[in-house]
């Protein structure tokens, strides 16, 4: 049996994170630039079922059954062996590496999920469909913050713009032209679910005022819909900026994002928005088409421990 690997992109939320978790309706895109690869590689030598885990960013070199049971990518092997239903697999190592940075708002978790369940699902000789996939790696998403909505799946899982809303069939969004985003990473890392628990506590205690600000931003995720239909890519930067506002009224921002997000704007972005989970990670500016380096650079020059100039069709 030939080694197999596979891949998987990350992701942008263009409108609507957090919102979203609470059924209102998200805008996302996937990331070629940056992706999640797992190799899975055969060990005819050793034992049926073993599975030898290799992911050097999280300092993962064992066995697979040595990992904590709740450990998100022993819960993605255990996921597949119980979707293919045989009893017996041969032993493979996984070696697992991305591109995507850790807990800034781009998905690395579930492109790793993604990659492993479709990588490992082919090798065993039966690859799953996408949707399957998708509702994998959505179970693992659940390791990472109890409530999460199956954006970061769905969008990596299909590789295309959706319009995304939790329990509905996905919606493909189809672009009138091509999309330039610069991706900004603040460089401050921090797990999605911090700011959704934070966010859930205030919405308890104060629903009807964050019931008013997920239904603002359901309206401009319907304004943003409404201008890709009428093929008017600069409309959606002031929906961005409204979203973004929004945002930093849920909590959810942090000086260093809304300093980015500024940034972006006077270097002539046509909007720009934190981008994913918040109070760190990356933001993005949409831009014309020419723009793209020079916000790039000036995110750069103001603090930006990375950038990503990336095109969505
Ligand atoms: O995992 P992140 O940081 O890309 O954020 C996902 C988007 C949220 O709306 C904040 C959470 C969710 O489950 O939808």
């Amino acid at each position: 049996m030939p080694a197999f690997t596979a891949t998987a992109p990350g992701k942008i939320i263009l409108f609507g994170e957090h919102a979203v978790v609470y059924g209102r309706p998200a805008i996302a895109a996937p990331v070629g630039q940056v992706r999640a690869r797992v190799n899975v590689i055969p060990e005819p030598m050793r034992p049926d079922n073993q599975v030898h885990i290799v992911a050097p960013a999280v300092g993962v070199d064992e066995q697979m059954t040595d990992l904590h049971p709740e450990a998100p990518l022993r819960r993605a092997v255990e996921l597949v062996q119980a979707a293919l239903g045989a009893k017996r697999y041969p032993a493979v190592t996984l070696r697992i590496s991305s591109t995507i940075p850790v807990a800034s708002g781009l998905g690395s978790g579930a492109a790793v999920s993604v990659a492993l369940i479709r990588a490992l699902s082919a090798f065993w000789g039966m690859p799953l469909p996408v949707e399957q996939v998708s509702a994998l790696a959505y179970e693992v998403e659940k390791l990472h913050h109890g409530t999460p909505s199956g954006i970061d799946n769905t969008v990596i899982a299909y590789e295309t713009p959706v319009v995304f809303r939790r329990g509905r069939t996905i919606e493909r969004l189809q672009l009138p032209g091509p999309l330039t985003v610069v991706i900004g990473n603040t460089g401050i890392t921090s797990p999605t679910a911090l700011a959704v628990g934070d966010l859930r506590k205030a919405w308890q205690a104060g629903p009807e005022r964050y019931e008013a600000l997920f239904d603002a931003v359901s309206q401009i995720v319907q304004a943003a819909r409404t201008a890709l239909e009428n093929g008017d890519i600069p409309a959606l930067g002031p929906l961005m900026d409204e979203n973004h506002a929004r945002l930093v009224d849920m909590g959810v921002s942090c000086t260093e994002l809304d300093c980015l997000v500024d940034v972006a704007r006077q270097a002539g972005a046509w909007g720009a928005k934190l981008s994913g989970g918040g109070r760190g990670g990356n933001m993005i500016a949409l831009v014309g088409a020419s723009d793209g380096e020079a916000v790039a650079q000036a995110l750069l020059s103001k603090g930006a421990t990375a950038v990503i100039v990336t095109t969505i069709r």
